[in-house]
């Protein structure tokens, strides 16, 4: 299976994503360590990244490749991103020009770029990243932009798989979290739909005006219809709880003041006991367990107990970043290709 674009799993075939998961598996027990022999992976990161910056590095390093970043925090020019304005400000370089030469270097091009979170139907759209998309030439992986994140849906299929969560019947609880800033719905619409996809039962809890967009629930139903699965949506977290295979925590936007951060604000501004603890646990199955992307605040979305406990899994699927994009790679510019 080669792979030209990773922008969304729901692009492939479950089967193309079994086959995935299966050579990151492979990629893990028996190293490779020349399958990308001079190969190179060029990563723009627009937003600020841990794990996605350095496993994809560490990808490409276990691969025999090699990877380099470019970054408007490091010494270049000024980027800018917007289309059709005069550039008299402080930003020197457009992207227009720095995509295509950047991906030049390149046999692959990773790009990161969070949503502006000004309009939820340009986000919803991936508007900015399709702008991007249009000037690459080369296979191009998405490492997050304002609505999608395969990369970390990848993994965390993964570590269902490694903790043996039943695809069919598996109760999966994506719920909202309190963050003191409105964050991006791209982690949670990407979530979502992973868990559909792999035939979950998947339950949104979140507070009002916080719900995920129709277009957003009504994709992740499609493919729960297709996989076996159910998706549904409640704010009340005791019901969502009950019988839980996974707590998956996020933070997420308000969706009912998108764009507009002082109503977001005081609409969260009562909403800080959105907190998963101890009791969260108390209906749900004994041996539920706890999932996050990272990063995440202590104290804030989790308690300590729980990360530190062992429920909480945000270690393994951190890691299983790397193993899962190894796999990505390897069907993109790899002997898979
Ligand atoms: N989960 C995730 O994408 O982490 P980073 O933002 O650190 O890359």
């Amino acid at each position: 299976m080669g792979l030209k674009v990773f922008n969304d799993l729901a692009e492939l075939e479950p089967a193309q994503v079994d086959a995935l998961l299966k050579l990151a598996r492979r990629l893990q027990d028996s190293p490779e360590p020349r399958a990308l022999e001079g190969k190179v992976l060029a990563l723009l990161f627009l937003s600020p990244s841990l794990r996605t910056l350095s496993s994809f590095q560490a990808a490409m390093a276990r691969l025999g490749g090699g990877a380099f970043v470019i970054s408007p925090d490091m010494s270049i020019h000024g980027l800018e991103t917007r289309d059709g304005i005069v550039m008299d400000g402080v930003a020197a370089e457009h992207l227009r020009e720095a995509i295509p030469v950047i991906s030049s270097y390149g046999d692959a091009l990773g790009i990161r770029a969070f949503a502006a979170r000004e309009n939820l139907e340009d986000d919803l759209a991936d508007k900015q990243f399709g702008r991007m998309r249009d000037l690459v030439k080369v296979p191009l992986i998405n490492m997050e932009s304002a609505i999608q994140h395969p990369c970390q849906s990848l993994a965390d299929w993964k570590t269902l798989d490694e903790l043996k969560v039943p695809r069919q019947g598996g109760k999966f609880v994506l719920s909202w979290s309190w963050h003191p800033k409105a964050l991006p719905l791209a982690v949670p619409s990407a979530t979502l739909h992973m868990a559909a996809m792999r035939g979950m039962d998947v339950t949104v809890v979140r507070p009002d005006g916080f719900e995920l967009p129709p277009a957003i629930m009504d994709k992740a139903r499609r493919a729960a219809a297709a996989s076996g699965g159910s998706v549904t949506e409640t704010s009340d977290r005791r019901q969502a709880y009950e019988g839980a295979h996974i707590i998956y925590a996020k933070e997420w936007s308000s969706t009912k003041h998108y764009g507009d951060r002082v109503a977001d604000q005081k609409l969260r501004e009562n909403l800080q006991d959105w907190i998963v603890d101890e009791p969260s646990f108390a209906t749900a199955r004994p041996d539920a367990r706890f999932m996050h992307c990272l990063p995440v605040r202590r104290g804030v979305a989790v308690t300590d107990r729980i990360l530190d406990g062992p429920r909480s899994v945000v270690i393994q699927e951190a890691q299983n970043r790397m193993w899962g994009q190894m796999a990505v790679l390897y069907q993109m510019i790899g002997p898979g290709a």
